[in-house]
C-alpha cells in the first residue's frame, strides 16, 4: 500500500525514507522494461508527460523521456530557447498555459534555486512537478539512481561509508545524496577545497564529516563518488587552476588503494575525463558509471509511474 505519496518530488530533504525505499522497490520492479523491449507495455498510456529543460541535459532529459515511452505514455519537450519564453512570458505563465493542455506530469530544471517550487504551486491543480535540477539545491532523480545503484550493489546502506568529492558546495547532486544517504543509515565523508566546502552540509548531521585531505575521505570507504567542477556556477575561482585541481582532488588508482578493495566508483556525469576522475577509473571494473544511467530510467519510471496512479485524492505537500 501506497503510504507516503505526495503529488511532486522536489527534493530528498523533504521525501521520507519509507517512501524513497517505495520508489527503490518499485524502480526495481520496473528495470527489465529497460533492457527488454517485449517488457515494455501500456501501464501509463493515457497520461502525458513534459519535459522543461532551462539548463543543458544529456542524461536526465533523455532518461525522463525514455522512462516515459517505455511505460507508454506520451512524452513533449519544451524547445525552451524557441519558446514564448524568450517573449518575456514568466515559469508561472508559460507552467499555467502548459498545464491547460492536460499534462499530467512537468520534469523541469532550471539555473534559479526554487524554480520546480514555484512551478508546482502554480500548476498544483493541474499536474504533478519533478525537480531535474534546481540551481545549486537538489537534483533528487540523480540521488534516487545512486541510491538504487548503491542498495543493487552493496544490498543496503546500513554502516556503508560513502566518500563524495569534489565541488561540493555547487552540487545539487551531493545535497541530495546527503540527505537521501542519511535517511538510509550510511555514513558520509564529504571532501575538496576548503573554498568548495560550505558549512550547512559539513554540519548538516553527526554521520555527514568534512575533510580537505582525499586520502582520509576515501580510507575504507565502501563508495566514491566524484562530482563534477562546475566552473559555470562559481562566482570567484575556487583553486587556482584544473591541473591543480586534479592532482589534490582527482581521483586515481593512487587515492582508490585506500578504499575498500571493491569499492563502487560513481560519478553523475557527465565527467571531465582526467579532472574529476582519471580516464583509467572511470573504465576499471569497479565503476558504475553506465550502470547509473541505466538504473536512471528504472528510477525514473517508477516515479512517473508513482505520481500518475496517486495523483488523485492527494493534496500538493510543497516545502
Ligand atoms: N547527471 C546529470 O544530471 O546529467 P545531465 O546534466 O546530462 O542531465
Amino acid at each position: 500500500m501506497r503510504s507516503l505519496m505526495r503529488k511532486h518530488l522536489l527534493g530528498l530533504k523533504d521525501t521520507g525514507r519509507e517512501e524513497i525505499i517505495e520508489i527503490l522497490d518499485t524502480a526495481k520492479e520496473l528495470k527489465p522494461l529497460v533492457e527488454n523491449p517485449e517488457r515494455r507495455g501500456n501501464l501509463l498510456n493515457k497520461y502525458s508527460v513534459l519535459t522543461l529543460f532551462y539548463e543543458d541535459s544529456t542524461r536526465t532529459r533523455v532518461s525522463f523521456t525514455m522512462a516515459a515511452e517505455y511505460l507508454g505514455a506520451s512524452v513533449s519537450d519544451l524547445a525552451v530557447s524557441s519558446s514564448s519564453v524568450n517573449k518575456g512570458e514568466t515559469l508561472v505563465d508559460t507552467g499555467i498555459n502548459l498545464a491547460e493542455m492536460g499534462i499530467n506530469v512537468m520534469v523541469i530544471r532550471h539555473r534559479m534555486t526554487g524554480a520546480p517550487h514555484l512551478l508546482a504551486k502554480a500548476v498544483d491543480k493541474y499536474c504533478s512537478v519533478v525537480n531535474a535540477g534546481d540551481g545549486t539545491n537538489e537534483h533528487p532523480t540523480q540521488a534516487l539512481l545512486d541510491l538504487y545503484t548503491i542498495r543493487e550493489k552493496l544490498g543496503g546502506f546500513d554502516g556503508i561509508k560513502v566518500a563524495i568529492i569534489g565541488d561540493v558546495n555547487h552540487s545539487r547532486v551531493a545535497r541530495s545524496n546527503m540527505f537521501g544517504l542519511v535517511k538510509l543509515g550510511a555514513r558520509l565523508t564529504l571532501a575538496g577545497p576548503s573554498t568548495l566546502l560550505s558549512a550547512n552540509m559539513t554540519r548538516y548531521h553527526e554521520n555527514v564529516s568534512a575533510t580537505t585531505n582525499i586520502t582520509e575521505a576515501v580510507k575504507d570507504a565502501d563508495v566514491v563518488m566524484g562530482l563534477r567542477v562546475q566552473l559555470e556556477r562559481q562566482k570567484a575561482a575556487a583553486f587556482p587552476d584544473l591541473k591543480e585541481y586534479s592532482d589534490l582532488f582527482g581521483i586515481s588508482p593512487h587515492v582508490l588503494s585506500y578504499a575498500k578493495k571493491d569499492a563502487l566508483i560513481m560519478h553523475p556525469g557527465p565527467v571531465n575525463r582526467g579532472v574529476e576522475l582519471s580516464g583509467e577509473v572511470i573504465d576499471s571494473s569497479n565503476s558504475v558509471i553506465y550502470e547509473q544511467v541505466k538504473n536512471g530510467v528504472a528510477v525514473r519510471m517508477a516515479i512517473l509511474k508513482r505520481l500518475i496512479d496517486g495523483t488523485e485524492g492527494y493534496h500538493g505537500n510543497i516545502n
